[in-house]
C-alpha cells in the first residue's frame, strides 16, 4: 500500500504551487473548450444505444480549490434510457448534484470541470448525438429547458421574487418558442399550472412566489421544467425542502406525471425510499464513483455491495421494532486525497484479503446489474476499472 502524505497542513508555499497548477490547468481547459466553438466535429458524435437519451461514459468533474483537487465524480459510466427513470442515490457529498450540474452545463467554472469523459445527449432519436463536455455555450441555451430541464431543491430561491409565476413559466416557453403568440403562450402557462395540480390556475398566474407555499411553489417548477416538453427531467432532491405530507404529494404528482409525459427522470436522491417507489433503474454513488447500478428490482431485492447493503438497512422499515437503526461506521475519505483501494474499505464490514489491493473494477453479476466490489470477482464478467485521470497529465 502506498504511504499516505498528511494534506492537514498546506504551507505558503504548497499554496501558491497548487494556485500556480490550477491556473494553467483551468486556463488550458478553458481555451479548448473555447476552440470547440469554432468545429462541430469536436462536440458532434453518436450514441452507443440510439435507445438511451443520455449515455454518461467515464466522465470526471474535479474542483480546483485552493487546497488541492477534489475528484467530485471520478469515472462514472450509466445510461438514462428513453422514457424511464433513474435514481441517483448516495450521501451528502458523494456527486449526485455535481453529475446534474456536468450535464446541464452549470459547474462553477472555472474551478469545477468536466476533465474527461463524454456525456452524450440524444438529438434526434436515431442516434445523432452531442457530447455536452464540449458544447459551446451558445448552442448549450438551446439545451437548458428544453431538451433537458432541472427541478432544483429549494424552490424559493429558484424562483424571481419580484416577477408573477405567470411571467416566470411564459418567459421559458417564449424562449424556446419565439414563434408562438403572446395569447398561445399564455394557454400553454395555464395548461401546465393544470397539469401540475394547480387549482386555481388563473389566480395563481397572476401571483407572486411569497404568496405561495412550499409546496405550491415547487408545483410551479415543475411546470416549468414541463414546458418545453424535454426529454430528461433532473430532479435534484425535489422533496427535500417540504414538509413530509407535501413531500407525499410532490412525489404523487412526479408518479402521475412520468406516465402523462414521454420523458424519461433523473430522481437524484439521498432517500431510498423515495427511489423504491418511482425509479426504474438505480445509480448508488458513493465518494464520486458508482458503487452499484442496476434495475430497481436488482438494487432493492439482491443488494450486492456492502455501501447498499448498509444503506438498506440504516432504513426504518414500518412495523419492525428495532433498539437502534444501523449506521455505516466511519467516514468517507478526504476527497484531496482519495486512497488506491477500494474508497469504502475503512468503513466495511465485508472485507476480504482481495480488498487490500486497487480499487475493484467494475463486474457485472447479471445483465442489468453491475457492482464495484472485489467479493463478486470470481462471480461475474469483469468490464474494467473506472477511468481516473491523473492530474499532471491535464497540464
Ligand atoms: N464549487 C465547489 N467547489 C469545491 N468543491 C465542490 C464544489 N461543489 C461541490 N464540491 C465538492 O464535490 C463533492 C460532491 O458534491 P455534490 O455533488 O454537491 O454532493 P451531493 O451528492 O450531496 O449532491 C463534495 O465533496 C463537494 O465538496
Ligand atoms: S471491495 Fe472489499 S472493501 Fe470494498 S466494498 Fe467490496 S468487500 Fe468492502
Ligand atoms: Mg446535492
Amino acid at each position: 500500500m502506498a504511504k499516505r502524505k498528511n494534506t492537514a497542513y498546506i504551507s505558503g508555499k504548497d499554496s501558491k504551487a497548487i494556485s500556480r497548477m490550477n491556473r494553467k490547468i483551468t486556463r488550458k481547459l478553458e481555451k479548448e473548450r473555447a476552440d470547440a466553438n469554432k468545429d462541430p466535429k469536436l462536440y458532434e458524435t453518436t450514441m452507443k444505444d440510439p435507445n438511451n437519451v443520455v449515455e454518461f461514459d467515464n466522465m470526471c468533474t474535479y474542483f480546483f480549490t485552493d487546497i488541492g483537487v477534489v475528484k467530485a465524480v471520478d469515472g462514472i459510466s450509466f445510461n438514462i434510457p428513453k422514457c424511464s427513470t433513474v435514481g441517483v442515490v448516495g450521501e451528502s457529498g458523494c456527486g449526485k448534484s455535481v453529475t446534474s450540474l456536468s450535464l446541464m452545463q452549470l459547474l462553477q467554472r472555472p474551478t469545477g470541470q468536466v476533465v474527461g469523459g463524454e456525456i452524450r445527449l440524444n438529438l434526434d432519436g436515431a442516434g445523432k448525438a452531442l457530447n455536452i463536455v464540449n458544447t459551446p455555450t451558445a448552442k448549450m441555451q438551446e439545451i437548458r429547458g428544453n431538451r433537458i430541464s432541472m427541478i432544483f431543491q429549494e424552490p424559493m430561491t429558484s424562483l424571481n421574487p419580484v416577477f408573477r409565476i405567470g411571467d416566470q413559466v411564459d418567459e421559458v416557453i417564449k424562449l424556446h418558442n419565439p414563434e408562438m403568440s403572446d395569447e398561445n403562450v399564455k394557454t400553454r402557462t395555464l395548461e401546465m399550472l393544470e397539469l401540475v395540480g394547480i387549482a386555481n390556475k388563473e389566480g395563481v398566474y397572476k401571483m407572486y412566489p411569497h404568496e405561495l407555499s412550499g409546496g405550491m411553489r415547487q408545483r410551479v417548477m415543475i411546470a416549468i421544467a414541463l414546458a418545453c416538453k424535454p426529454g430528461l427531467i433532473i430532479a435534484d432532491e425535489p422533496t427535500t425542502a417540504l414538509d413530509v405530507t407535501i413531500q407525499a404529494q410532490i412525489l404523487d404528482l412526479l408518479r402521475d406525471l412520468k406516465d402523462k409525459i414521454n420523458s424519461s427522470i433523473m430522481l437524484i436522491t439521498h432517500d431510498l425510499g423515495v427511489v423504491a417507489s418511482m425509479a426504474d433503474y438505480v445509480v448508488v454513488m458513493y465518494a464520486g464513483r458508482i458503487v452499484e447500478k442496476g434495475t430497481a428490482q436488482d438494487i432493492f431485492h439482491n443488494p450486492c455491495h456492502p455501501y447498499t447493503i448498509g444503506l438498506m438497512k440504516s432504513k426504518p422499515v414500518v412495523g419492525k421494532k428495532v433498539e437502534a437503526l444501523y449506521n455505516i461506521p466511519g467516514n468517507v475519505p478526504n476527497p484531496v486525497d482519495m486512497p488506491d483501494y477500494c474508497y469504502f474499505r475503512d468503513r466495511c464490514e465485508m472485507q476480504c484479503d482481495r480488498c487490500k489491493g486497487d480499487y475493484p473494477p467494475e463486474i457485472k453479476i447479471s445483465d442489468t446489474h453491475v457492482v464495484s466490489c472485489w467479493r463478486f470477482h470470481d462471480e461475474g464478467e469483469v468490464l474494467g476499472f473506472p477511468k481516473s485521470k491523473n492530474v499532471e497529465e491535464l497540464l
